[in-house]
């Protein structure tokens, strides 16, 4: 948790003094002779940090060794001479068609044993040695080239690990996974152990019997795809280590990073997040979805939370439409502008687009740029130019902290386990149950942080553990502390199942929380598609209030009863509850409550835990603590009239508002605690 403005500001990049602003940019896709009018748009933009380089591999290497890069040597100047700062790709997300020629064995393999065909982008095995030997021989000739270029800020290594290639299953990814479980297991007893080798005559005798999990006549064994979804986040994790290394020699002092993809079930970044200096996400929420806001608010407290709360850059969003849905809804009017300030104010220094240039060949022509095909006399532009003035504006919310009391409890081990076949419903998903019981939160204008389930919870006074199916010994004792130690906790169905083995912690469900809880669960009883059970109780909807999804069996050990299931057989029985542990209180939900009742439920914990949950906000209206500043922005396309209770100083507008306002669609304010004084001077560039 961070307290408002605590601790010296953070910046992400050291050179910047403000909210960078930028995009990819492909010069290579475009004439020379447009470069200049680019530099020059850029400026007019206020546009100062842009990523190159990222799938340039062909023109950076048309064949093994010397760098053809003269192109990138006159961008790279360009840039430095109008003071547009660089986040250089090693420009190995995708192999070029001449070193897939020679070694076709870097194309992947699907589960079904397919191999991917070269043509799209980023095929490649992540364990394949010669794509690691390409990748830090690129590497380390982009490191020692440019390493010391004025222009270049810091380091963008690979692009969405794992984004179209979460795993291989060829056969030296198999013999990589091998050698990753020897060092895990030891001995292959213990692997037959952890595994239930017992089960379906699976007990192996020897290393070289394991294959990847690959299709099979039925379900394969659970612990067998766990260790490889580990072991599939360790390889990439690998890759992008490797070329990190070669950056560190060659390159020392420059910030690395590589982007993330928001909630995304491929890589822990909370292991990964410990091998970057800065983290940053791309961010692609549907316009035509009415509450793209909730999904994009979620990964950006995500990003944050990965690097315990620093800043971080939004490294793409579209500035309008994207290519690759079925449907390619453009961003409404202002939608471009809010979803930027709501990533700023969830903590991030930089709003970066894909790509500066809307491309005109190639399979993302359709994709919008912040410089469409229309030209400068367009919609998208003008918005472009204005959110690079409002982005000036806001400087002095740049390196600080965002402020936050709740956490929810996330684990990417227990995200692949909760999430493979053979279980009681395959309808449960994890991002799905995270948007349900963020969206109250969020209309509450409670943020909350993901957190690790061993990591230090004391700072928050409401914690939220959704369905963290397994969980480590530490992890349940952290929790049960954490309430024993004055903590709220809401605990919801199918939490505490398993252990890091997959295996099942018997004596009624959930195991390590049974005493916390003051319950046990006796049998799981999920709801099929469209089915919901009617609820009673104090919290309940006035209308219709119903569980869906999930009915757990309960039998009460000195919990409380906040809500009972209304009919069907355990007509009568618990629903939701509450029990007093230590100086705590520990909340559980035996079901998925309808929005309005799990909403009441998510007040009445943030009640008992005493964090500040409004009432106020219309639906579709965010507020979020930053440093000293309140941002609230609406997602509406009408008009919402917010009450201040105060008058504040508005940095986006250099003016007093309140006690009443009236927020524009898709407008926002910035709210400064104390009245501030203009300028803060412009940020330094890299010409000096
Ligand atoms: C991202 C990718 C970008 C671009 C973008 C289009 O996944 O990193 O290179 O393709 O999608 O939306
Ligand atoms: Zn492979």
């Amino acid at each position: 948790m961070s307290a408002p403005g605590a601790g010296p500001p953070r910046r992400i990049l050291p050179v910047l003094d403000g909210i960078a602003y930028g995009s990819d940019y492909n010069p290579e896709q475009w004439p020379e002779s447009t470069w200049a009018q680019d530099i020059e748009l850029m400026t007019a933009a206020g546009v100062n940090l842009v990523t190159v380089g990222v799938f340039s591999w062909s023109r950076l290497q048309p064949a093994p060794g010397e760098l053809t890069a003269g192109w990138l040597d006159k961008v790279l100047d360009l840039l430095a001479g109008a003071g547009i700062w660089v986040d250089l790709a090693t420009a190995t997300a995708s192999p070029p068609p001449w070193l897939v020629a020679a070694h076709p064995e870097i194309l992947p393999v699907t589960v079904d044993g397919n191999r991917l065909a070269f043509g799209a982008r980023q095929s490649y095995c992540p364990s394949a040695p010669a794509f690691r030997t390409a990748a830090a021989d690129l590497a380390e000739r982009m490191a020692r080239r440019y390493g010391s270029h004025p222009a270049v800020a810091m380091w963008h290594i690979g692009n969405e690990y794992g984004c179209h290639v979460p795993a291989c299953y060829c056969e030296r990814s198999a013999a990589a996974f091998r050698d990753w479980l020897r060092a895990r297991y030891g001995e292959i007893g213990a692997l037959n152990d952890a595994w239930g080798g017992a089960v379906w005559s699976q007990d192996y005798t020897d290393w070289e019997q394991i294959e990847p999990p690959r299709t099979a006549p039925t379900f394969a064994n659970p612990a067998h795809q766990l260790d490889f979804a580990r072991f599939s986040s360790d390889e990439l994790l690998a890759c992008y280590r490797a070329e990190r290394a070669v950056l560190t020699e060659h390159s020392p002092g420059k910030p690395v990073t590589t982007n993330f993809i928001g909630m995304f079930r491929s890589l822990d970044q909370f292991k990964w997040s410990a091998e970057m200096d800065v983290v940053s996400v791309d961010s692609y929420p549907d316009p035509a979805d009415a509450e793209a806001h909730v999904a994009s608010a979620m990964a950006y407290d995500l990003t944050r939370s990965v690097k315990t709360g620093r800043p971080w850059l939004l490294m793409e969003q579209a500035p309008s439409a994207v290519n690759w849905r079925s449907v390619n809804v453009p961003k409404a009017p202002g939608q471009y502008r809010a979803l930027s300030l709501q990533a700023v104010a969830r903590g991030s220094d930089a709003v970066l687009s894909f790509q500066w240039r809307a491309a005109a060949t190639g399979a993302e022509k359709f994709h919008s740029g912040m410089l469409p095909h229309a030209g400068t006399d367009s919609r998208v532009w003008r918005d472009v130019v204005s959110l690079g003035s409002d982005l000036r504006r806001l400087a002095p919310v740049a390196g600080s902290l965002v402020h936050t009391e709740a956490a929810l409890l996330l684990d990417w081990e227990s995200w692949w386990a909760l999430e493979l076949d053979s279980h009681p419903t395959s309808r449960l998903r994890l991002t799905d149950l995270l948007g349900e019981i963020y969206r109250p939160l969020l209309q509450a204008g409670v943020t909350a942080d993901f957190v690790h389930p061993e990591s230090d919870l004391s700072g928050y006074r409401l914690v939220v553990v959704p369905a963290l199916y397994l969980v480590s010994d530490a992890g349940a004792g952290n929790v049960a502390r954490f309430v024993a130690d004055g903590g709220t906790a809401l605990v919801t169905f199918f939490s505490g199942i398993v252990d890091p083995r997959d295996r099942v912690r018997l004596g009624g469900y959930p195991a390590p929380w049974r005493d916390l809880l003051g319950l046990r669960v006796e049998e799981l009883a999920p709801l099929p598609e469209g089915e919901a059970i009617r609820l009673e109780g104090l919290d309940a909807a006035p209308e219709q209030a119903a569980g869906r999804l999930w009915q757990d069996v309960i039998d009460l050990r000195g919990a409380s009863v906040l809500l009972t299931f209304a009919e069907g057989y355990l007509a009568g029985e618990a629903a939701a509850t509450r029990h007093a542990h230590g100086r705590g209180e520990a909340m559980y939900l035996g079901t998925l409550p309808d929005r309005v009742t799990l909403s009441r439920l998510i007040g009445r914990a943030c009640r008992q835990a005493g964090v500040e949950a409004r009432t106020d906000l219309p639906p579709g209206v965010e507020a979020v603590r930053r440093g000293e500043f309140l941002f609230l922005i609406s997602h509406l396309d009408r008009p919402v009239e917010i009450d201040l209770g105060a008058k504040h100083h508005d940095l986006l507008t250099w003016t007093m508002v309140g006690p009443q306002a009236v927020l524009a669609p898709r407008d926002a304010l910035v709210l400064a605690r104390e009245p501030r004084e203009a300028g803060s001077g412009p940020p330094p560039s890299p010409s000096g």
